[in-house]
């Protein structure tokens, strides 16, 4: 850590060096001679020196690390250094083993993360989760919630799925829920299940009035919501709702006959934007009006639609304007087009898509989650748990600060929907070095931890009966079948 201070500052100190240091510096404290006999015993990171005088035979001990408790700082510091940054713990230990540095075994890492790291994690995320819940309830204004959920999928099946629950005015993470596959009806189900948890958590724990949820359209989310929440307003994210539009139209444009449609499916996602955008609160017919024009815009028609919104927003057409390359009219491909924008499934959510906040951040979260969380990598329930939260506690200091990265490594943009752009969208790039904070607070809370090692009373124990059973194939054996197949395809495609 950069901000360490001097009295923390940890060096690497080579063997050879230190014995240069005692045998030209030291002498024994009683009689001064230099005939000084070392040996040496190695606890993980620890050195401890026995120094025993020739001539006198006075004995001291020296450690090369001071304690928290019973624990030596330097193993403890380097558990909780892998586990806060999210690294994983193999390939750090084997870094330094390469290096030839002392170090404790794997075993030590999951021992800490089990007595002392885990613990902090909750508490400070807990505590932190108070002091954002208090004040969202202090403010006493309604809360506008995005969730989604995101399954890690390590081989075919998921095993945890992660719900995350947003305040979108403040965009901060104000609950995660894990859920794992066994815990519900398969891994479709986990989805629902989180946000019925985080809902649960939200309205009965902390009495939060929740007025509006935006998610995607999943079905399962979509009927229990409306069913057990009315009162909750379910909007949907835009975006979730253009790409699947977008895609129906692209296939449609490579059928034959179609492809004049080519031309206009940039503009016709464009207007889906803007009849939402332009339209004020509450008149959710005037968004499915706005909407439908567009089947006639295509095919040169401008005026005289039926409903709400009679006519095109647009100027007359004038000069070259006119020479677009409209649909003509009861031919296969604008029937096709029209089926696609006003099928009965689409219409009524058309109404219902969120105008102002969008879930495009709890997505981003959700890329930060990797990296705390690879899905390369296996981890136990309250190991996944705690990569989770430590990526809630990144996100919440950070903000829009940290500039995250996607899967295929293209970094990650905000979008906004400024109202002077009329429904066009501005992209902005999320930038400067993320702040570590957080990890400090966690270290102050580990070493109070280590220290209160002796008497549990005063350490809050996560309540076990949380934890569900592990899923025991995957557990013991950890995706072999995968493993072979990678290795059998990797072979023949050599
Ligand atoms: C949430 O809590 C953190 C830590 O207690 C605090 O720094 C942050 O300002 C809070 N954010 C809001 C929006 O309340
Ligand atoms: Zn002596
Ligand atoms: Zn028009």
């Amino acid at each position: 850590m950069e901000t360490s201070e001097p009295g923390r500052r940890i060096f690497l100190v080579f063997w050879t060096c230190l014995v240069q240091l005692i045998s030209v510096w030291c002498s024994c404290p009683m009689c001064y001679c230099r005939k000084l006999a070392l040996s040496c015993k190695e606890v993980g990171t620890l050195l401890q020196l026995t120094i025993k005088c020739d001539k006198c035979s006075y004995e001291g001990l020296w450690n090369s690390q001071p304690f928290f408790g019973k624990i030596a700082a330097g193993n403890i510091l380097l558990s909780a250094g892998i586990l806060f940054s999210g690294a994983s713990a193999t390939k750090v230990l084997r870094v330094l083993s390469h290096m030839g540095v002392a170090l404790m075994s794997i075993r030590s890492f999951f021992r800490h993360q089990k007595k002392i790291l885990f613990k902090a994690v909750h508490q400070l995320w807990s505590e932190q989760q108070l002091w954002n819940l208090s004040h969202l309830q202090a403010e006493r204004e309604s809360i506008i919630c995005g969730g989604d959920g995101r399954a890690d999928t390590p081989g075919h099946s998921a095993k945890y799925g992660t719900y995350t629950m947003m305040e979108l005015r403040k965009n901060i993470v104000i609950d995660v829920q894990l859920v794992q596959s066994n815990e519900v009806e398969g891994s479709n189900h986990m989805e629902k299940e989180g946000l019925q948890r985080s809902l649960n958590f939200l309205q009965n724990t902390w009495n939060l009035d929740i007025e509006t949820v935006i998610t995607d359209r999943h079905a399962g989310i979509k009927k229990w919501l409306r069913e057990h929440q009315p009162h909750i307003l379910h909007l949907f994210d835009i975006w979730h709702v253009a790409k699947s539009i977008k895609k129906k139209l692209l296939a449609l444009s490579k059928t034959g006959g179609c492809q004049a449609l080519q031309g206009w499916v940039s503009s016709i996602i464009n207007h889906l934007y803007w009849s939402v955008v332009s339209t004020p609160p509450g008149l959710t017919q005037l968004i499915e009006d706005k909407w439908k024009s567009v089947v006639e815009h295509i095919q040169n028609r401008h005026t005289g639609f039926a409903g709400q919104f009679q006519s095109c927003a647009h100027q007359p057409l004038e000069g070259r304007e006119r020479q677009k390359a409209w649909l003509p009219p009861h031919t296969k491909v604008s029937t096709e087009v029209e089926k696609v924008l006003c099928s009965k499934r689409l219409l009524p959510d058309i109404q219902k898509l969120s105008p102002d906040h969008q879930t495009c951040s709890v997505e981003a979260f959700h890329s930060l989650v990797i990296n705390f969380a690879p899905k390369m990598h296996h981890f136990s329930f309250e190991g996944m748990e705690c990569r989770v939260m430590l990526a809630a506690l990144h996100w919440n200091e950070n903000g829009h600060r940290a500039q995250h990265t996607t899967k295929d490594g293209r970094k990650t943009y905000s979008l906004h929907y400024p109202k002077r752009k009329k429904g066009g969208h501005v992209v902005r790039k999320v930038l400067e070095d993320a702040s570590f904070g957080y990890v400090a607070s966690l270290l102050t809370i580990v070493e109070a931890l280590c220290k209160g090692e002796e008497d549990d009373g005063e350490i809050p124990q996560p309540d076990p009966g949380r934890i569900p059973e592990a899923l025991a194939a995957s557990y013991e054996h950890p995706n072999k079948e995968d493993a072979v197949r990678a290795r059998v395809t990797r072979f023949n495609a050599a």
